[in-house]
């Protein structure tokens, strides 16, 4: 097989990982942070290792302010649900997944927040002037996603931040599709909380996700329960990351996102570059094939996801020839519903490929050849 789906997860993961989740299963099978016996207290160690490692890649003054969830859907959940009041207005854009945009349009069709649009302009990138004109005495909260996990643009973070800064709003982003490749640290994107899976670009396993609480940034959390900690009292403790981890610690997934997330860390300036180079090789051979519509301005910068619609040909069926070919890839709507509208392709999806750190320029020219030979053969 050659995988090219790193947008939905990465695969396969440095060998360490596996590794590093089987010997957390099979040697420190204790709850973490529960009992004072050498299995817990382990187990508690590899928690907070990563925490700390974590915490130091992303430039945090404490690990308290990284916490842990199940996917960056949750940690997404936390910092919107956390933070909106009725009234509140919500800024955001045509990029974002559904794990944003069903939580806010949610909120909006039972009454209780208003969602306004930011129109990016021709090439989908969203300015300061239209973020400016968008705020209201009412913006509350302004979420944008990084990287598009259907055109791979990247949003001009840092300069949105500015404007938002200026009126004091606090800063959500998506790092969905940039953790692990881009620098996603909250300092860096000016961001007040990031939210981003362990999966992905951190090259952890599945059922891992992080959400970096900049200084000041105290949303709700989802859930309470058993922290071990303060447990002589029946109210969830305030102190974090207790404050947002309640029930038992996903231990191994941990243990795999931190030998996974120490590599992407090490390398990551070489993963960048490497996946811009087969991101950039497919597109130019992509769009040397016929009838073959790529998505996303060639002009603005992106990560390495490709999305393309092959023109008389549905996805779907694209990515099932391809799929009986061994390629992987992914087809339809990719949860972002929006993006496709704003791209015209809400009716036919689209078909993407994404890469990886062990993709290689043969794998890519296949690819792009497979694409080639089955948009000729739909022709006759
Ligand atoms: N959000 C992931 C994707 O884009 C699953 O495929």
């Amino acid at each position: 097989m050659i995988y090219l789906d790193n947008a939905a997860t990465s695969f396969p993961k440095p060998p360490m990982v596996a590794r590093a989740m089987a010997g957390t299963l099979n040697r420190i099978g204790g709850n973490p942070g529960r009992a004072g016996h050498r299995l817990s207290l382990c187990g508690g160690r590899v928690i907070e290792t990563c925490r700390e490692m974590l915490a130091q890649s992303f430039g945090l003054p404490g690990p308290e302010q990284v916490i842990f969830t199940a996917n960056c859907t949750e940690a997404l959940n936390i910092a919107i649900r956390g933070t909106l009041f009725e009234g509140d207005e919500v800024i955001t854009s045509h990029g974002e997944h559904n794990a944003v945009m069903r939580v806010l349009k949610g909120y909006e069709q039972q009454g209780q927040i208003k969602v306004v649009p930011l129109q990016p302009d021709g090439r989908g990138l969203l300015s300061p002037e239209t973020l400016h004109a968008a705020i209201t005495p009412k913006t509350a909260l302004c979420v944008i996603c990084h990287a598009s996990n259907v055109t791979g643009v990247i949003q001009p973070v840092a300069s949105l931040a500015q404007v938002l800064k200026a009126h004091g709003i606090p800063l959500l982003v998506d790092a969905a599709q940039t953790a692990g490749i881009l620098d996603v640290s909250p300092a860096a994107l000016g961001a007040d909380m990031v939210a981003m899976p362990g999966h992905k670009g951190l090259l952890g396993p599945h059922g891992t996700g992080i959400l970096l609480l900049g200084q000041g940034m105290f949303p709700r959390p989802l859930m309470a329960g058993g922290t071990g900690s303060q447990s002589e009292s029946m109210l969830q403790p305030t102190a974090l990351p207790d404050r947002y981890e309640s029930g038992t610690s996903n231990l191994p997934g941990i243990a795999g996102l931190l030998v996974g997330a120490r590599f992407a860390f090490r390398h990551r300036a070489e993963i960048e570059a490497y996946e811009a180079q087969l991101a950039a090789r497919m597109r130019e051979g992509l769009s040397n094939t016929p009838d073959v519509r790529l998505l996303g301005d060639s002009e603005a910068p992106k990560v390495g996801v490709v999305s393309f619609v092959p023109k008389g040909m549905d996805g779907g069926s694209m990515a099932d020839s391809l799929a009986r070919q061994g390629f992987a890839i992914r087809a339809g709507l990719h949860c972002a519903p929006a993006m496709h509208q704003w791209l015209g392709t809400l009716q036919t999806g689209a078909c993407r490929a994404s890469v990886g750190i062990y993709n290689t320029e043969e794998e890519v020219d296949l690819f792009v050849q497979a694409v080639g030979k089955l948009m000729r053969e739909s022709i006759r």
